[in-house]
């Protein structure tokens, strides 16, 4: 999409996995960035962007209204990304984990109303929907969160209605697949990322179950999905939930792609037992239907990323570092 507008954009959570692809990508179509994080996995994310004339740090919490103030001066629009971003690394402190991902969530829409915000974008998540056995998961099916962590990204969605749904701002809200792909912020918690490591650093890729559906989408598609949403008509995307997806595949299948993708024969899928048969699927009909929304990155396109980064040493001890694990991360930070 051509980029019209040049719009200042709070990006929260600005130095993690997504945000590390997204801020280098809106800086360099001339939007002015501001990121407020805890930089819980280090400066180095933003590393190649920092100096940029365009680019202001925050380093602070979300749950500090005078660090959220600093940081949102001036912008017109908010992406909302940081949280604790997963169930493992949620339900070690669930008292952390809601003070960050619900509790403070009303005070953000507030602040982003009084400085004069007219677009909040919301990354919500598709696991809010539970696990359902009919084939399409759409956006009109019943939510049935099976977490803390997904039940929150339902609340604030609701909030946020709640609180900006008739002011003026316009509210969209993303609720993507699970994402693929390198980043400067890695994470290898994410199940394409898993199993490529597993299978570049082990040659042996554990398979639990198999048969689970889980939704993917490239983090290149999903930094083009926040492009596209900044500037999709305020009508199409006020109060909307948006899935965006690309491939769904099972587990199983995901360990094949990384095989084939790799090159790689000798490649072990090692099958294991699972208690654990959750089946995650999306239709993302609806964001291409109304936004023109198409992803062009495939899980291989995922893979092969991965690999050149781990290939070129971009991953240091990719097996053990923290960095790349946000249940290890947290449990050496310890937050509060
Ligand atoms: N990655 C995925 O597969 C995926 C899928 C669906 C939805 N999402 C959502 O997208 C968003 C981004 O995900 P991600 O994978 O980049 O997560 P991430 O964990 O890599 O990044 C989160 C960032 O938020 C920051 N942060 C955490 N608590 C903070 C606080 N109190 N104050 C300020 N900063 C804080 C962290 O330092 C980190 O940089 C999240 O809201 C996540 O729930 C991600």
């Amino acid at each position: 999409m051509e980029k019209h507008v040049k719009h200042r954009i709070l990006v929260t959570g600005g130095a993690g996995y997504v945000g590390s692809r997204l801020v280098p990508r809106l800086l360099e179509s001339g939007h002015q960035v501001a990121v407020l994080d805890l930089y819980l996995y280090g400066e180095a994310p933003l590393a190649a962007v920092r100096g940029n004339p365009r680019l202001k740090e925050v380093k602070g919490d979300l749950r500090d209204p005078a660090a959220v103030q600093s940081a949102m001066a001036g912008c017109d629009t908010v992406i909302h990304l940081a949280c604790i971003s997963n169930d493992p690394s949620f339900e070690l402190d669930p008292g952390l984990g809601k003070s960050i991902n619900r509790d403070c969530f009303p005070g953000l829409v507030r602040a982003a109303l009084k400085a004069g915000v007219k677009r909040f974008i919301y990354a919500s998540s598709s696991s809010v929907y539970g696990v359902k056995e009919t084939p399409n998961v759409r956006e009109e099916s019943v939510c049935e969160p099976l977490t803390d962590y997904s039940r929150f990204k339902l609340d604030c969605e609701r909030i946020l209605m709640e609180e900006a749904g008739t002011s003026g701002m316009t509210c969209a809200i993303v609720r993507p697949a699970t994402v693929c792909g390198y980043a400067p912020r890695q994470r290898l918690d994410l199940t394409v990322n898993i199993l490529t490591i597993h299978a570049l650093v082990n040659r042996r890729i554990r398979i639990f179950g198999g048969k689970q559906l889980r939704p993917n989408l490239h983090i290149d598609d999903m930094v083009r999905a926040y492009e596209c949403f900044l500037d999709a008509p305020a009508e199409a995307v006020h109060g909307v939930p948006y899935n965006v997806g690309y491939q769904n595949r099972s587990v199983e299948d995901i360990g094949l792609i990384v095989r084939q993708t790799l090159g790689d024969e000798a490649i072990e899928l090692k099958y294991e037992p699972t208690d654990d048969i959750r089946s995650y699927h999306i239709n993302s009909d609806r964001v291409r239907d109304r936004l023109g929304f198409v992803p062009r990155h495939t899980i291989e396109d995922a893979v092969q990323g991965i690999a050149e980064a781990y290939r070129v040493g971009l991953l240091k001890e990719p097996m053990t570092n923290p960095l790349y694990y946000n249940i290890k991360r947290m449990q050496e930070v310890k937050l509060k």
